[in-house]
């Protein structure tokens, strides 16, 4: 099927001498390819060449103050290259034997959907010698490189001779992720970067604070003042003493360092955001004084504290961010007991204040949610110089209220809003008929589309006004909802569809079907689908029956040669764990679908049996003697606990979006979660959780195992 589908797809340049067509990749390259059937071998490149005219250079029109040189952004593609194609070529700027040669210029095409000279377009020109990738800057060449690897995977390791320029619709291109609440870790961050780096989105917006939500009609201000509220950013200075009390799951200076340069070596911007004056509890539980009386979650703006205390936030942090634009929030200050005019006045005086003043002391600009647009009898309105962040029709209409005032409006509108596990209104999926087919007009979907019903709501495709489209990701149920890696779950299926509309390709849905899963498979940097490479369908089986107590070494009979270690006693086909020692593998987790057998006898409870950086497969937790897998902080336990002192097999199945437990053969176990909504009622879900592999036993565990088999289906 997939094979027959990609010949399909690729057909019309294999069969014709001259043709001006896309290649198909995620997203299209606009492509004429060259007279005969000469193709350039991208496996047998014997050097990555940079233009020693511009190795030093570093583009600075994107939205990152810390933009890589043409020649980090080289090495970079150089260890990409070897990774996808196996190739082992030089870097340098001389030409030896086939070459990828990257380059600056400006050529003609380098323009965006409003016909603006763009920085990230660039020009791909292919013999059967060489590849050039010209960019209108660094960031230009890196992109080319990424359609050069996919075209690797997808041709075999080759390109056809030809060319083409390639220049993105829209500059701003990627995603948001409620990481107030919920945590993310950095390292699943960067992944996330290096994941969407490959489809050419460049726009990774972290929302760096947030509370849960109790309805104030219903709930006590006690209720609202013990809610889960966080800040993420972890500073020690003085001026925001107090506003972080959770140092665990928060950024430091360094992680946040480290998160923004990781994403900017593969051209993702990190766009941080600090919610007020809306979605602010975790400033009124800091400072009660600055809550709005009866609805703490929103700041009194009226109190004369409030604005100077948010820019001691800002003046705190802005020396963290490498971005030349930051997001401050600004969402759903709503308040029932407050008119909306009120509301609006001293709204826009806070944004407002805050513009000038994040400007004036660092250079950068700001974002907002759009909340109240700008209305005729405001005393004052938000300044034009704001980039308002479009996501709902009842909050404004992005093109009358906004753009037809020349504000620019990034759409984040909420056809495309995913929120984790449950809701009632929004979606756990992207909708791929509407990434397809959502433009009202007919046609895919664009950043232009803020309406996908009625066509007189949107601009058109070449306005100034529209930087790009930003598909957020919210964690409305907070922190117990969902694993790290169910937040790239939630995406895996649609985003990279979207991608390829936020950079204005012209990709069909089948085609997409069918190059889908070959690219995600390629995507270098990361490990989202933790997959383990395996030669056959058993991915690890260690049976202790050879294994030798001296060399401390474990067998893995799969023929993968995953070898364990072991400080442990093996006799008799088993492990006996004791002493604190522990079986340690190669291995991190195994996403879905996998399953896991071994065989039991443990001595005792309250202890770790295998344990991953993900994840942890536990019996036992304090008082508690269940069954449970710990991911993400939290604990999902089973109504079971293993029996002592005597043989148990069991499998940990992961299947789809579910886990499962079962012992000798019997009914499978779910672990799930009970998520609250809005303090008002509890929902239970599904939870997605990966096998957890790098230690087994240790942490206390007394017992024995044997027969720990590892398989990739469910
Ligand atoms: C690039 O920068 C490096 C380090 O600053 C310097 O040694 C080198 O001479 C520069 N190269 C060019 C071509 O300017
Ligand atoms: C590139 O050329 C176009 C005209 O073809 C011009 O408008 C644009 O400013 C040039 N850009 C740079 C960076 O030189
Ligand atoms: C690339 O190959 C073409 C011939 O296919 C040749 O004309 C050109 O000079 C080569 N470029 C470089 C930089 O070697
Ligand atoms: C891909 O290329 C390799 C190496 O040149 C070749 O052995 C193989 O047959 C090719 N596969 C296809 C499907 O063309
Ligand atoms: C405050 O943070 C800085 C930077 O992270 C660190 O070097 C310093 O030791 C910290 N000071 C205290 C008192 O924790
Ligand atoms: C936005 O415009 C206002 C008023 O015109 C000005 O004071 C401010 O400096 C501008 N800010 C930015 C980020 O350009
Ligand atoms: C301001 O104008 C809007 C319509 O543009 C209207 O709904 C609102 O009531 C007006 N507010 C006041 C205070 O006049
Ligand atoms: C879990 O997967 C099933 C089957 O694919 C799907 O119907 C369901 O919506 C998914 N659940 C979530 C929370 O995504
Ligand atoms: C996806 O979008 C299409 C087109 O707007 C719509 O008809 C369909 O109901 C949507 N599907 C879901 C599951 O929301
Ligand atoms: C489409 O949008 C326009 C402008 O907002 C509105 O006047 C019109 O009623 C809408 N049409 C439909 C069918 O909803
Ligand atoms: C995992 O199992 C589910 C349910 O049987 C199936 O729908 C899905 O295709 C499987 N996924 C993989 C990657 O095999
Ligand atoms: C080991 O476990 C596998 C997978 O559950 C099972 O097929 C096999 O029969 C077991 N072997 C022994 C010796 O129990």
């Amino acid at each position: 099927m997939v094979a027959s589908a990609i010949l399909l797809a690729f057909g019309l340049h294999l069969h014709s001498l001259v043709a001006v067509a896309d290649l198909v990749g995620i997203p299209t390259i606009p492509f004429t390819t060259a007279s005969g059937r000469h193709a350039y071998d991208i496996r047998r490149t014997q050097s990555v060449v940079v233009d020693s005219r511009y190795g030093n250079t570093t583009d600075t029109n994107g939205w990152t103050l810390i933009s890589p040189t043409l020649d980090q952004f080289a090495t970079t593609f150089q260890a990409d290259l070897a990774l996808v194609t196996g190739s082992d070529c030089s870097l340098g700027n001389e030409v030896k034997g086939n070459s990828i040669i990257l380059t600056i210029d400006n050529c003609s095409g380098f323009v965006d959907a409003a016909g603006r000279w763009t920085s990230e377009a660039y020009r791909l020109d292919v013999t059967k010698e060489n590849v050039t990738i010209t960019g209108a800057s660094p960031l230009g060449v890196w992109w080319g490189t990424r359609s050069l690897l996919q075209q690797a995977v997808l041709q075999n390791g080759t390109i056809q001779a030809g060319s083409g320029v390639d220049s993105p619709g829209w500059n701003t291109r990627g995603i948001f992720l409620d990481a107030g609440r919920h945590y993310y870790p950095p390292p699943f961050l960067v992944e996330m970067c290096n994941w969407i780096s490959y489809w050419k989105q460049n726009t990774f917006h972290l929302h760096l604070s947030d509370n849960l939500y109790n309805n104030v009609e219903i709930y006590s201000l006690e209720r609202q003042t013990g809610l889960y509220a966080r800040f993420r950013l972890l500073s020690n200075h003085s001026a925001v003493a107090g506003l972080n009390i959770h140092p665990n799951e928060s950024y430091t200076r360094q992680d946040f360092d480290y998160i923004q340069s990781a994403c900017a070596a593969r051209g993702v911007t990190i766009i941080p955001e600090i919610e007020a004056p809306g979605h602010a509890l975790v400033i009124s539980q800091w400072k009660p004084e600055l809550g709005l009386e009866g609805q703490i979650d929103l700041l009194n703006i009226s109190n004369p504290d409030t604005i100077p205390q948010m820019e001691a936030i800002w003046k705190t942090f802005l020396p963290w961010f490498h971005s030349k634009v930051v997001h401050i929030g600004a969402d759903e200050y709503v308040d029932s007991h407050l008119s909306k005019n009120a509301l609006a006045e001293v709204y826009n005086t806070f944004v407002n204040a805050l513009n000038d003043y994040i400007f004036k002391i660092s250079g950068k600009s700001i974002r907002i949610w759009g909340t109240f647009p700008p209305q005729a009898n405001y005393t004052n309105n938000i300044g034009k110089n704001v980039t308002v962040q479009h996501w709902e029709g009842f909050e404004d209409n992005a093109l009358f209220d906004y753009i037809d005032n020349n504000i620019s409006v990034i759409n984040s509108d909420d056809h495309f809003y995913l929120v984790q596990k449950y809701s009632g209104s929004y979606s756990q999926q992207l909708n791929k008929t509407l990434i397809f087919h959502g433009n009202p007009l007919g046609g895919a979907f664009a950043p232009n589309i803020f309406d996908p019903n009625n066509a007189t709501n949107n601009p058109p495709r070449d306005s100034p006004y529209v930087p790009g489209q930003i598909a957020a990701q919210w964690n409305d149920y907070g922190y117990n909802t969902s694993t790290y890696l169910e937040a790239y779950d939630a995406w895996r299926e649609g985003l990279p569809a979207l991608a390829d509309k936020q950079w204005g390709g012209k990709l069909t849905e089948d085609q997409y079907d069918a190059i889908f899963e070959i690219l995600q498979a390629s995507t270098p940097a990361q490990n989202l689908d933790r997959t383990i490479k395996s030669k056959t369908s058993t991915i690890l089986h260690y049976d202790f029956a050879s294994d030798d107590n001296s060399s401390g070494v474990v067998q893995d009979l799969s023929g993968n040669s995953y070898d364990g270690h072991t400080t442990c006693w093996i006799a008799n086909n088993s492990i006996h764990f004791d002493n604190n020692c522990s079986l340690t593998t190669r291995l991190t987790s195994k996403g879905r679908n996998y399953t896991l057998t071994f065989d039991i006898h443990p001595n005792g409870v309250d202890v770790p049996l295998f344990t991953s950086p993900d994840s942890q497969l536990r019996s036992g937790n304090g008082s508690s003697t269940q069954i449970m897998l710990f991911s993400a902080g939290n604990a999902f336990a089973l109504n079971y606990s293993l029996p002592l002192n005597t043989w148990t097999q069991a499998s940990l199945v992961g299947r789809g979006n579910q886990t499962f437990f079962a012992v000798d053969g019997g009914e499978e176990m779910e672990f799930t979660t009970t998520i609250g909504v809005n303090g008002a009622f509890f929902v239970w879900t599904t939870m997605a959780i990966t096998a957890p592999l790098r230690t087994i036993g240790g942490g206390g565990f007394r017992g024995k195992m044997k027969n720990i088999t590892l398989v990739d289906y469910a």
